[in-house]
């Protein structure tokens, strides 16, 4: 008995894209994967375009047009949060691979004054399960909100939590680190991290989800899960103790750049279990 077989070819492509962080002033290198290497490939290269109704369009980068030898492409001059994909194909015509999966290289910084993520209670690490407002700013249908995990999983708003209005999105927190990010027809928003911290009896690091610009004001808090810490908090800054009296909260009344560094509290003997990380963006943005 004869059984048919279909066989469909499609070779796959990953990006590989880094820093996945902009760090203002250096480059974004993009580096284009074909699942079966073999010679004669040309390496084109997009930048996504958010699509409201679906995932993304795909824009070509300058001088990609016929292609590029090189599996490598360089972006110079980035300032906000993008994403990119690549392709490669050979022959004439052209016989293309898939897409590779959108990779995004993300900024702290707003770009446009009219999308930008915001965080309510406005701070990095949570409890798992805690519930968190993330808004998009202005209710329209045309923003969604997207998030990236720490697995690589890309989600568009909303699969999760409960849509209120289609740029508000009350979120239950879950473990580990999660990139969220807000979406227009054209444009990205800034980029936030947001942790969650899986054990209850700890205590966390309460720090904003923006990065603060030099001379801005912080306050640090510490959090137990039900209630904030109101004194008698231990602050380290690089693992060294900054501060140690009566008080709740380590106050920065003008960051400067000497303030960057890795920060955490501690508490009733108790330390908490991750080292809690804050990173101070010092940008003069005029
Ligand atoms: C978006 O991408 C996902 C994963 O690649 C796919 O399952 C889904 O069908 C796509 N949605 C649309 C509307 O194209
Ligand atoms: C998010 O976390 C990454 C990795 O720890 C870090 O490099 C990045 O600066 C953080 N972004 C913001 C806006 O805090
Ligand atoms: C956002 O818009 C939707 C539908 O247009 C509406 O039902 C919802 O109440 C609005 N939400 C807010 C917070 O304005």
């Amino acid at each position: 008995i004869g059984a048919s077989v279909t066989l469909t070819c499609s070779v796959q492509t990953v990006l590989i894209l880094s820093p996945s962080w902009l760090i203002p002033g250096t480059s974004v290198i993009l580096n284009c994967k074909v699942q079966h290497p073999s010679v004669g490939w040309k390496f084109f290269w997009y930048k996504t375009v958010p699509k409201v109704s679906g995932n993304y369009s795909y824009e070509l980068l300058p001088g990609s047009t016929s292609g590029t030898e090189q599996d490598s492409y360089i972006i110079h001059g980035q300032t906000h949060t993008a994403g990119y994909a690549c392709r490669a194909g050979k022959g004439d015509p052209v016989y293309y691979t898939e897409y590779s999966e959108p990779k995004f290289v993300w900024s702290g910084v707003t770009s446009t004054a009219s999308l930008s993520l915001t965080v309510n209670p406005d701070t990095v690490q949570h409890f798992h399960n805690d519930f968190v407002l993330l808004s998009c700013g202005e209710n329209s249908s045309e923003r969604r909100l997207s998030r990236y995990s720490e697995d690589g999983f890309l989600e568009h708003c909303c699969r999760w939590g409960t849509k209120n209005g289609s740029t508000r999105n009350v979120h239950g927190i879950r473990y580990g680190t999660v990139v969220y990010w807000c979406e227009s027809g054209s444009a990205f928003s800034n980029a936030v991290n947001i942790t969650g911290q899986d054990d209850d009896d700890g205590i966390i690091l309460v720090s904003p989800v923006h990065p603060v610009t030099e001379g801005d004001s912080v306050i640090l808090g510490c959090k137990l899960r039900t209630e904030n810490v109101l004194s008698d908090v231990l602050f380290y800054k690089n693992d060294r103790l900054i501060q140690s009296d009566a008080r709740g909260e380590l106050s920065i009344p003008a960051v400067s750049k000497t303030d960057e560094g890795l920060y955490k509290c501690q508490y009733s003997g108790k330390e908490s279990p991750q080292i809690k990380v804050i990173l101070f963006f010092c940008l003069r943005l005029r």
